[in-house]
């Protein structure tokens, strides 16, 4: 039980830019089943991350993407954790992770594909160095190198 109790803190830590969090939780370990609840965005994010690790697979096998998630769009509304804002440099971070997000699909582009899906998988990583670096490391494996 404690194991398990253990367990899902570690990967609260892991995977959560919350760092406010941490402490709250050893205090409280016996209600760390309530507490953990992930927000819309993060729900979001973790989508976000399969769907271009999927078009990156797509990518790497020669399949030229043809239809952008629509669902990402959800990133100018998905409610954020208790602990964020939406700032401005937020929803900057957003308009151009979507814009470059939308460029993967440009069948009119002159620039490699490769090339257009790493400039926006960058932008992930720019947004998050400002918002919450945790999950940078991670974002990175979606480099085409
Ligand atoms: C506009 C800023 C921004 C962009 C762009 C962005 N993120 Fe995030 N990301 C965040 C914020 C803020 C959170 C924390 C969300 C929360 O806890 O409510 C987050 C959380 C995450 C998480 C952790 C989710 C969890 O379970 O706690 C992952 C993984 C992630 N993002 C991956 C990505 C990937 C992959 C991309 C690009 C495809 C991306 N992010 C683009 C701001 C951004």
């Amino acid at each position: 039980m404690i194991k398990l109790v253990l367990f899902i803190f570690t990967f609260t830590l892991f995977f959560s830019c919350n760092n406010s969090k941490e402490e709250i939780v050893v205090e409280k370990k016996e209600v760390i089943y309530d507490m953990y609840q992930p927000s819309e965005m993060a729900n979001l994010m973790n989508e976000m991350y399969a769907q271009n690790l999927q078009i990156k697979e797509d990518i790497l096998e020669g399949k030229i993407p043809t239809v952008f998630p629509l669902d990402f769009l959800k990133i100018h509304t998905a409610e954020l954790s208790d602990f964020k804002s939406r700032n401005e440099t937020f929803q900057s971070f957003s308009k151009l992770f979507i814009e470059s997000e939308k460029e993967i699909f440009n069948s009119n582009s002159q620039i490699p594909v490769k090339e257009r899906f790493n400039t926006m998988v960058n932008l992930c990583i720019s947004c998050h160095q400002t918002e919450c670096t945790g999950p940078i490391t991670r974002i990175q494996k979606l480099l085409i190198k």
